[in-house]
């Protein structure tokens, strides 16, 4: 004899192990918004999935509760732990994957990561980003076309990256000058650009919070290969976020975030022409990327 009637027993029914999911999601309303619906269906089914999988003591599903709270805790105005564990996790890199796919031979998509500001100051073509003076001079020059080929005038090219000693310039405040290896560049009426920076190096993401330890002891390392990041824009284009690669820094082939593409590895070159290096007040040799970024329609 139970206590309970079939008239009592809740939507999906009394809980249970085999069930549990799917009695989970029947409490969700009609009236709930579809998206959220299915994203809370999707994500039930495939937690619970995890758990059967895992069968955690309670002494660890407590240790991932404690995780997940100190990682919020780490978050501020400033600091978002919760994106750098979708960084280390792939997860960032999927959602920019799913969505954007782009056809051949346009400029793919990598990780914006944390350290963009929007208001860089704007400078004329060919001027330097670098303000400390450390580093190996290096001129980046190219275009910005269409997918067919056709230069895209008025393109805004916004440029950031690490100084020499691996530290952005919100990361040294005090430190570095202010603004330090960022700007903003116009492709000009052939879709041509450039500006001169310093080769970038390896860094480590932060890493003296709940992510860093994740990484440790999972015996992962913390650190990005070597990058320039840009986001390009121009009117009736869709907006690229993307990065340059150097081609031989240790970590390309296993950067923390996922974020290296091949079609994003550049060839950086020693050059010795002297009427280039006059143009852009630099010394033979010097150090040049050739690269076009090409943006498919809005
Ligand atoms: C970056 O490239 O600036 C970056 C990306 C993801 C996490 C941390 C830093
Ligand atoms: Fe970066």
């Amino acid at each position: 004899m139970t206590a309970y009637s079939d008239t009592e027993i809740p939507v999906g029914g009394l809980f249970e192990e085999e069930r549990s999911a799917e009695i989970v999601n029947a409490r969700i309303s009609e009236q709930a918004n579809p998206r959220l619906r299915e994203v809370m269906e999707v994500l039930t089914r495939h937690l619970h999935a995890a758990i059967k999988e895992i069968e955690p003591t309670h002494d660890e599903w407590l240790q991932g509760i404690d995780f997940l709270t100190r990682t919020g805790q780490m978050c501020s105005d400033w600091r978002q732990e919760y994106i750098l564990l979708s960084d280390v996790l792939g997860v960032t890199m999927l959602v920019d994957a799913i969505n954007h796919r782009r056809p051949k031979g346009a400029t793919p998509n990598t990780i914006l990561g944390p350290f963009y500001v929007a208001d860089a100051p704007r400078y004329e073509h060919g001027a330097s980003i670098c303000l400390d003076g450390k580093g190996e001079p290096t001129l980046v020059s190219g275009r910005v076309l269409d997918t067919n080929g056709h230069p895209i005038a008025g393109a805004t090219l916004d440029v950031w990256q690490t100084n020499d000693d691996g530290f952005y310039d919100v990361q040294q405040k005090g430190v570095q000058p202010d603004y330090n290896l960022r700007g903003l560049f116009t492709s000009d009426a052939e879709g041509y650009y450039a500006f001169r920076t310093v080769k970038p190096r390896h860094y480590p993401i932060p890493s003296d919070g709940t992510v860093g330890n994740l990484l440790g002891d999972l015996g992962r390392h913390p650190h990005r290969a070597a990058h320039m990041h840009f986001i390009v824009t121009a009117p009736g284009f869709e907006q690229v976020i993307t990065h340059i690669f150097t081609p031989d820094c240790p970590y390309l082939h296993e950067d923390t975030v996922f974020g290296v593409k091949k079609e994003l590895i550049a060839q950086f070159v020693h050059q010795t022409d002297v009427s280039t290096a006059r143009r852009y007040d630099l010394q033979v040799p010097f150090l040049a990327v050739n690269w076009d970024f090409v943006l498919t329609p809005a």
